[in-house]
């Protein structure tokens, strides 16, 4: 059932505490209503971003669509016109420029005002010992993975502060709490979003807004197959169990929140 649509069966209910459709709807069936909220997903261009970008502009949500790759950013925008969402505002840029992250956050200042939802997603990872590992692709990687979570977040921040509202969901990883071979200068990397993402929502919660991390592990994209060519690509997590996840985030009632959620494929060990 869409958010918007009226829950059947069983007439009003009678509440001493009544909350706006939106909610109660949320509240009632575990999905999200979206509608009038503007949501920000950074690496949207392809892989868990797009998938999450879909699934929030089916859900009403006005989409402003970023990475560095302009065509992708368009098919995903056409994508969301197709399945019947609004136009989304598609603007490329590199979350490691500041030039670029601020030039991003005026352009949604300027066309909707708001800022509701952020999804800082984009991340990228190359793979290999750490004994010869390239200090150059370490660099790179805190540049996207850190700097550019750092200052996306920054951007998002100074959105949500004066209107004392809005949801942060960062993309993080299995790697955000565990180590595995091959993944030194990524694993540090996530590491280091999850340090920023928690010292994020204790000063986000002093404004009334929500952080939450989702940690996956193998998801069936472009960057697993680098990181992870072991694995058997059936047995993958999909972009979608990612994106249901950040769904099931959006929909909690004011008074919950989430600090983090770690998904992992079925045929990984638990725990
Ligand atoms: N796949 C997995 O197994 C897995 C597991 C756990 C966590 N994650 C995390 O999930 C997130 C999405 O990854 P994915 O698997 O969907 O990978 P993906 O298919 O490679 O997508 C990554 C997205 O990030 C964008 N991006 C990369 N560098 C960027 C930059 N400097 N500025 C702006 N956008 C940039 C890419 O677009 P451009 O290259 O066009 O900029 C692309 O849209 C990442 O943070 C990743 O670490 C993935």
């Amino acid at each position: 059932m869409s958010a918007d649509t009226p829950s059947s069966g069983g007439g009003p209910r009678k509440s001493l505490h009544p909350v706006p459709a939106a909610d109660r709807t949320a509240e009632e069936s575990g999905s999200v209503g979206l509608s009038g909220k503007i949501a920000l997903v950074t690496g949207a261009g392809r892989g868990i971003g797009r998938r999450v970008a879909l699934d929030l502009a089916a859900r009403g949500a006005r989409l402003v669509l970023t990475s560095r790759t302009s065509e992708q950013l368009e098919k995903v925008g056409a994508e969301i016109l197709q399945g019947g969402g609004a136009p989304a505002l598609v603007v490329p840029a590199d979350v490691s420029s500041e030039r670029d992250v601020d030039a991003l956050f005026a352009r949604i200042r300027d066309e909707f005002g708001q800022l509701d939802v952020f999804i800082g997603n984009a991340g990228i990872g190359t793979f290999g010992p750490i004994l010869d590992f390239p200090l150059s692709e370490l660099d790179r990687i805190f540049a996207t993975n850190v700097r550019g979570a750092f200052l996306c977040a920054q951007g998002a921040m100074r959105m949500m502060v004066p209107r004392r509202q809005g949801t942060i969901v960062h993309v993080a990883s299995v790697v955000g709490f565990r180590g595995y071979p091959r993944q030194g200068a990524y694993t540090a990397s996530k590491h280091a979003l999850m340090g920023l993402t928690k010292s994020l929502a204790k000063e986000a919660a002093e404004h009334g807004i929500r952080v939450s991390a989702v940690l996956p592990g193998g998801v069936d994209t472009d960057l697993i197959s680098d990181a992870r060519p072991d694995l058997d690509r059936s047995q993958l997590l999909q972009p979608e169990d990612v994106s249901r996840t950040i769904l099931f985030l959006l929909s909690l009632p004011e008074r919950a929140a989430i600090d983090e959620i770690y998904i992992r494929r079925r045929t990984s060990e638990p725990f």
